[in-house]
């Protein structure tokens, strides 16, 4: 008898992405978690760089500080986004739906005077909890509002559905308070679900970051690469995160403002690489006007993938010069 999850893995799966939206690009390469119930922690995340700054209520908040946590948010919400020099992205973490807490969190924060940019739901496993947070924040939110959404996916019945889910938060973008903009891994919380023990090169969990990167992609979203806990060491973050952006993840979770800069460096183009895109891409046009598909340039061959790679680039680059 197969549950129904394996039943889902054998149904087809048709994907039609042309419903999602064209985004413009919000910088989350340094997502970092800040516990809200710590008041000293708060203060001190608002004086840094970190591009998408996340309180949260969830798994880095104690039982007993549930509470807190979100009257803390709620009242720095009444005051408004926390101006800063350069901007950023003001994110919510609230509890999952299975937890019991996060009605309580969306009714104490959606209905403060402001909003934050984007709420993120962990753990979601199952697309028929997007309905009950759409629901919640149309209860909650009485205004004209869309918050992004980004979807914590943390466990193996999650990835298994991760297509179906990303397909369910795209088409209900179009009628609810939420626009669905980025994946991201939940690698601790994905290794307990799958019975993984983590290891130094993280090779037990490939497969799981390859996929959400896939499926982002293929709904046009950002994927979120997982924590690096040892927060002090930054060449071993350095490494992941560097990992990270080449296979294709556009930002990392980071837990202390000491990971920031290397993390996001690694989700920019280095200097090397812009030289590089923006050389193929004015050879690329010159040999397509000669009438030329694939060319040599600087000992390697070029064609179309190739271009698109160095658009790529340049995309990301012309994006984070206008964040800055
Ligand atoms: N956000 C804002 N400020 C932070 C911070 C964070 N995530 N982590 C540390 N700081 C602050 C500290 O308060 C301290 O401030 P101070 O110099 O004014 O005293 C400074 O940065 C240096 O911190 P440090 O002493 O090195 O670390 P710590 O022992 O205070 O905290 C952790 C270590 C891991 C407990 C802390 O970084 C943390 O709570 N991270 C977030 C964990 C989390 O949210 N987990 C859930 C998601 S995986
Ligand atoms: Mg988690």
């Amino acid at each position: 008898m197969l549950c129904n999850c394996a039943k889902a893995l054998l149904q087809p799966v048709l994907v039609n992405t042309s419903k999602t939206p064209f985004r413009k690009y919000t910088a989350r390469r340094a997502l970092m978690y800040v516990p809200a119930s710590d008041d000293k922690k708060v203060a001190k995340a608002f004086a840094t760089n970190a591009d998408c700054i996340t309180l949260d209520c969830e798994d880095g908040v104690a039982l007993n500080k549930k509470v807190q946590a979100r009257l803390n948010i709620r009242e720095l919400l009444e005051k408004g986004k926390p101006a800063r020099k350069r901007r950023y992205e003001l994110v919510v973490r609230v509890n999952s739906i299975a937890s019991g807490f996060i009605k309580d969190d969306l009714r104490v924060i959606l209905t403060a005077p402001h909003l934050p940019d984007s709420i993120y739901l962990p753990k979601v496993e199952q697309i028929d909890q997007l309905k009950i947070f759409s629901d919640y924040l149309n209860e909650y939110i009485k205004k004209n509002a869309k918050l992004g959404l980004i979807l914590g996916i943390e466990s193996a019945v999650a990835l298994l559905n991760v297509v179906d889910i990303c397909k369910e938060a795209v088409n209900m973008s179009e009628t609810s308070k939420f626009q669905p903009a980025a994946l991201l891994f939940g690698s601790d919380d994905y290794c307990a679900s799958i019975g993984a023990r983590r290891s130094e090169s993280s090779s037990e969990i490939i497969y799981a970051r390859q996929k959400v990167i896939s499926v982002a992609r293929a709904f046009n979203l950002q994927a979120i690469d997982m924590v690096y806990i040892k927060y002090q060491d930054l060449k071993g973050l350095k490494k992941q995160a560097e990992e990270g952006a080449r296979w294709g993840f556009t930002g990392k979770q980071i837990i202390h403002p000491g990971q920031i800069d290397v993390t996001q460096e690694a989700f920019s183009p280095t200097s090397a690489e812009i030289e590089w895109a923006s050389g193929v891409l004015k050879a690329f046009h010159k040999h397509q006007k000669e009438g030329e598909g694939a060319f040599a340039y600087k000992g390697n061959m070029i064609d179309m993938p190739t271009m698109k790679q160095a658009q790529n680039i340049m995309d990301l680059s012309n994006a984070i010069m206008i964040e800055k």
